[in-house]
């Protein structure tokens, strides 16, 4: 292996013919993806009639979300088109990968983000990756608006997903998952928000089931945060609330791509409550050793309620996993995203005396 390409580890090095990138795309990458897919015993035994859950990592990214994907081709689109600065609208996660990849490229960066309603670990982001950080009075549709007005009169790169470039990075997430199953999954499970990863994973499955890289395209479930729900309500929310900060999206920019997907694949958009995300955060973290935000965990919450024999309201439901389903459950973001939401719903410390005596009594109990 050369040295140069023992550094070249990012999407486009890796999935370079399928990425409308040519030579002279200056490559502005910090070597995402390749995030690990890590099988569950816990939610496979959940699940049981010998079906297999695993989960898509996609906290391990450089910036410790999914967006590094999509973000590693706007940019250097952008870098290759000559912007000298983009601009974004962001619930976070989007605004932290911007910021990261805008510094790396010396590009200026601007985020436009709903005030008081961003987890901390993706404002400190913004911050030392030295974006420009405005706080809109309003909630991430408002800036979204915004941001697409500028982009329309002023000589800035928007690098929001309604850029098609983030798609095209975000579909390489299912390019890994059929390479590491041999194959797509039989269901694939996601959080929704602005609904561009689901249209992005459908575009990745989709365009390698046509090559014939894979033999069949699974079916997509998305999960809405319950308060911020527009897809699954089929209009527009005009005040989206969720714990879920990611996820607080009331009319979401690709939700006729989301539509599509759900449609083509059988599948389906359902709900869950901020109770149930944060149950399910708490599970996969203590039970399976896996930290997620929030919005991430609505995946998972998700899986467990379409286990859930005693909810009536369930949009999917395990009758419908056949014997043997591989089910692969996206979680987008990392747990550190968002320390407050994971201190205030886990217990205190144990105060004790700095006394062996006292430690090995607590222990006992
Ligand atoms: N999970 C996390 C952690 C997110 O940050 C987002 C979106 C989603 C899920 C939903 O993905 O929008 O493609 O349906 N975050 C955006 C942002 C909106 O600004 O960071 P989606």
């Amino acid at each position: 292996m050369s040295l140069n390409s023992l550094h070249d580890r990012g999407v486009i090095a890796r999935y370079r013919s399928f990425l409308p990138v040519t030579d002279s795309t200056p490559v502005i990458s910090l070597n995402e993806g390749s995030t690990p897919l890590i099988h569950s015993p816990k939610l496979s035994e959940k699940v049981g009639r010998s079906c297999e859950v695993y989960i898509k990592y996609e906290g391990l990214n450089p910036t410790g979300s999914f967006k590094d994907r999509g973000m590693t081709m706007a940019i250097s689109k952008a870098v290759e088109a000559g912007s000298q600065a983009v601009i974004c609208a962001s619930t976070g996660n989007t605004s932290a990968a911007a910021a990261a990849y805008a510094a790396r490229a010396n590009v200026t960066c601007i985020v436009l983000l709903p005030a008081g309603k961003i987890a901390f670990g993706k404002l400190a982001q913004a911050f030392m990756y030295g974006a420009k950080v405005v706080a809109i009075e309003g909630n991430f549709d408002d800036a979204l608006r915004l941001v697409r007005e500028i982009g329309e009169t002023e000589p800035i790169a928007v690098v929001n997903s309604i850029n098609p470039h983030r798609l095209q990075g975000q579909k390489t997430a299912s390019f890994e998952i059929i390479e590491e199953l041999g194959d797509a999954p039989d269901f694939h499970i996601l959080p929704v928000g602005n609904a561009g990863n689901i249209s992005a994973y459908w575009m990745g499955y989709d365009e390698f089931h046509r090559l014939g890289k894979a033999s069949r395209r699974p079916t997509m479930i998305g999960f809405q945060a319950a308060g911020s729900a527009p897809i699954y309500h089929d209009r527009v929310i005009e005040n989206p609330e969720t714990i879920a900060t990611a996820i607080r999206i009331g009319n979401p920019a690709s939700w006729d791509f989301a539509k599509a997907a759900i449609r083509e694949s059988q599948g389906a958009i359902d709900i869950v409550t901020d109770a149930e995300i944060l149950a399910a955060q708490y599970w996969l973290a203590s039970k399976e050793g896996i930290f997620v935000e929030p919005a991430s965990a609505a995946s998972i919450a998700g899986l467990l309620k379409s286990l859930d024999t005693s909810c009536a309201s369930r949009a999917y439901h395990a009758d419908r996993f056949p014997e043997g389903s591989k089910i692969v459950c996206t979680v987008t973001g990392h747990g550190l995203k968002d320390p407050d939401v994971a201190k205030d719903q886990c217990g205190g410390v144990i105060p004790a005396k700095a006394e062996r005596s006292e430690i090995l009594r607590l222990i006992a109990n």
